[in-house]
C-alpha cells in the first residue's frame, strides 16, 4: 500500500478537533482550511526550483524561484471545497477546476454531476481534493477526468484515508501519489470511515 502520511503535531491536534462531533460547522471549516495549508506545504516538497538573476540590495545574484510546471487545484465538490483556500494561500498563482460527485446511498458508486477544469489543465501539476477517500470510488472517478483532458501528473490530497480506499486508489492509479494526514482503521457498513469524522460536506456545510 503506497501512501504518504503527513504526521506533525499541528495537524495531529487540529484533525482531532474536527473529528469531535461537538465541532461546530464554523470551525470545521477553519479546522480544514489550517490543515489544508500546513499539508500543502509537504505536498509541493518536490517542486522543482529555477535560477533567476535578481538584484538584493547588496549585490546581484543568481537565485532560485519554483520553476517547472504551473499548479491546478481540483476540489471534489462538496466538501473538497473547504480545502482550496488553504493551499491558494501557499500557491495564489494556481488555477481552479471543479469535479462535482456524490456517492449513491444505495450503490456506493460515484455520480458525476460536475466538471469543469482550467483550460490548460493537461500542462500544470493538478492537486485534487477531498477530505475523505473511503471506498476511492470518488477520487478514482475523478482522477479518471482529470487524466481524460490530458493531465500526466496528479497529486491527491486527503485528511482522513481508509486503508481500503488506498488500495483501491493504488490498483486503479498507481501513478497518482496519496496524501493523507491520517490512514484509519477501516470502512463500516455503510462504507464510513472508522473511525472517521462522520460525513464530511455535512459537517462542512451544515446540512444535517
Ligand atoms: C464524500 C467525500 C468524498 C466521498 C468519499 O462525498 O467528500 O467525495 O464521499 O467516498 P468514496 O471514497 O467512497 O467515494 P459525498 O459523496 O458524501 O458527497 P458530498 O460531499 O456532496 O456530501
Ligand atoms: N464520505 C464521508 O464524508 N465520510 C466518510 O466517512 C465516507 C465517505
Amino acid at each position: 500500500m503506497k501512501v504518504n502520511i503527513i504526521e506533525h503535531p499541528l495537524i495531529t491536534h487540529k484533525l482531532t478537533m474536527m473529528r469531535d462531533k461537538r465541532t461546530n460547522p464554523k470551525d470545521f471549516k477553519s479546522l480544514l482550511k489550517e490543515i489544508s495549508l500546513l499539508m500543502a506545504y509537504e505536498v509541493t516538497r518536490n517542486l522543482p526550483l529555477e535560477d533567476i538573476e535578481i538584484e538584493t540590495p547588496i549585490m546581484k545574484i543568481t537565485a532560485k524561484v519554483i520553476g517547472g510546471r504551473s499548479i491546478g487545484i481540483v476540489p471534489i465538490l462538496r466538501a473538497g471545497l473547504g480545502m482550496v483556500d488553504g493551499i491558494l494561500e501557499l500557491v495564489p498563482s494556481a488555477k481552479i477546476g471543479h469535479i462535482g460527485c456524490y456517492r449513491d446511498p444505495e450503490t456506493l458508486e460515484p455520480v458525476e454531476y460536475y466538471c469543469k477544469l482550467p483550460i490548460d489543465v493537461e500542462q500544470r501539476t493538478v492537486i485534487l481534493v477531498d477530505p475523505m477517500l473511503a471506498t476511492g470510488g470518488s477520487a478514482g472517478m475523478a482522477i479518471d477526468f482529470i487524466k481524460q483532458r490530458g493531465v500526466t501528473d496528479i497529486k491527491f490530497m486527503c485528511l482522513i484515508a481508509a486503508p481500503e480506499g488506498v488500495k483501491a486508489l493504488n490498483k486503479k492509479h498507481p501513478d497518482v501519489e496519496i496524501y493523507t494526514a491520517a490512514l484509519d482503521e477501516c470502512l463500516n457498513e455503510h462504507a464510513y470511515i472508522v473511525p472517521g469524522l462522520g460525513d464530511a460536506g455535512d459537517r462542512l456545510f451544515g446540512t444535517k
